[in-house]
């Protein structure tokens, strides 16, 4: 199959990585894409068990700090840690767990959630390799300019946090690559061979997958949630959320109830509340309280929509075969 200049850039076999995913994306998901010839991605809260942990710096920082430690122990292949720069109190907290990871020796930085100027500089000092996350051809120039070393374009089909703008990954992924010269990678709504051969097509150098990994084994996922991406159908999921930070979720109550108070012209302070509230939910926050307690119905159940095609759950390392051995019957059937 064709090597691409990702696969040189972060010395991986195949141009395919593995998408962070909030606390269900630790050590051993990420060594097994890593063994399997991608690149394994250890995501936010990744050792963290609790919501009351989430809030203690040290022990996030711990925690990271450990699963770090284990994926060296399970791969010597390169790995990514994922740094969502946010807001308010994360962005404390992401001064403690870039220090970490730098500390930790970490290969790739994937940052999302905000500007590229931030730590690229200090990434790239510590001989880091830094993808960004874009959402359109401007922020792909910005972090560009920046110096990043390859942009990451999450189409409007992505599971979790979306771009309002709406651009799918058909759309964004071609001008993105027309307008900067660094790689780009594909991401939002591809889970097998087909979606990997088109995102090359686009331009693309690389395919970024969450939802796909999701149903694995090596994934620490509820199992309740692992079972309503399988009963997923081409229509389970909805992007909904335009006032306080738009995002793809399964369809469920918590989303049905969301939509009616924003349709109903409920100020952001209100919705902001119904977000937090939910005394159903064991103490758990809206997306944990999905993928980590299980609570599908009234929890935040971050999905791609091409949750739809994913019918079992495999082995990290059998995503990544089917995708390279499929590779070349989709080319030749083309
Ligand atoms: C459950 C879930 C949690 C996510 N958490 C994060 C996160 O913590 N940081 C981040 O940058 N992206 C996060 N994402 C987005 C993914 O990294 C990725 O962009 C997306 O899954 C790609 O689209 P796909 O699901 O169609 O493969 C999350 C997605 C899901 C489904």
């Amino acid at each position: 199959m064709k090597k691409t200049r990702l696969c040189q850039l972060l010395g991986i076999e195949y141009p395919i990585i593995q998408a962070p995913m909030a606390w269900i994306t630790c050590a051993e998901l990420a060594a097994a894409v890593s063994n399997a010839g991608g690149l394994g991605t250890i995501g936010p809260e990744a050792g963290v068990k609790t919501q009351e942990e989430s809030k203690d710096m040290k022990i996030v920082e711990g925690g990271l700090r450990e699963e770090i430690r284990k994926v060296k122990t399970l791969t010597n292949r390169p790995f990514a840690v994922n740094f969502p720069i946010g807001w308010g109190k994360q962005q404390i907290f992401n001064e403690q767990r870039v220090a970490a990871a730098i500390d930790e020796g970490i290969p790739v930085a994937i940052v999302s959630m905000g500007s590229p100027e931030m730590f690229t500089r200090r990434f790239h000092d510590a001989g880091i390799k830094v993808l960004h996350i874009v959402i359109s051809v401007k922020q792909a120039r910005k972090a560009e300019e920046a110096g990043v070393d390859a942009v990451v374009c999450i189409g409007y089909e992505a599971g979790g946090h979306i771009g309002a703008d709406e651009a799918p990954t058909f759309v964004l992924v071609p001008q993105v690559a027309d307008a900067v010269k660094i790689p780009v990678i594909a991401a939002g709504g591809i889970a097998d061979a087909r979606g990997f051969v088109a995102a090359l097509a686009l331009g693309a150098e690389g395919v970024y997958l969450g939802t796909r990994f999701m149903a694995t084994c090596e994934c620490n996922a509820h199992p309740n949630m692992k079972q309503a991406v399988l009963e997923a159908d081409d229509t389970a999921t909805v992007a909904f959320g335009r006032r306080t930070g738009i995002s793809r979720c399964l369809k469920n109550d918590y989303t049905a109830c969301h939509m009616k108070m924003e349709a109903s012209g409920a100020s952001f302070d209100e919705i902001r509340e119904y977000e937090r509230s939910g005394n159903d939910l064991g103490g758990w926050r809206r997306v944990p309280a999905a993928i980590v307690a299980g609570n599908i119905i009234h929890g935040s159940a971050a999905c791609g929509a091409i949750a739809g095609m994913i019918n079992e759950i495999i082995p990290a390392r059998e995503v990544i075969r089917r995708m390279v051995e499929d590779y070349k019957a989709v080319v030749d059937k083309l």
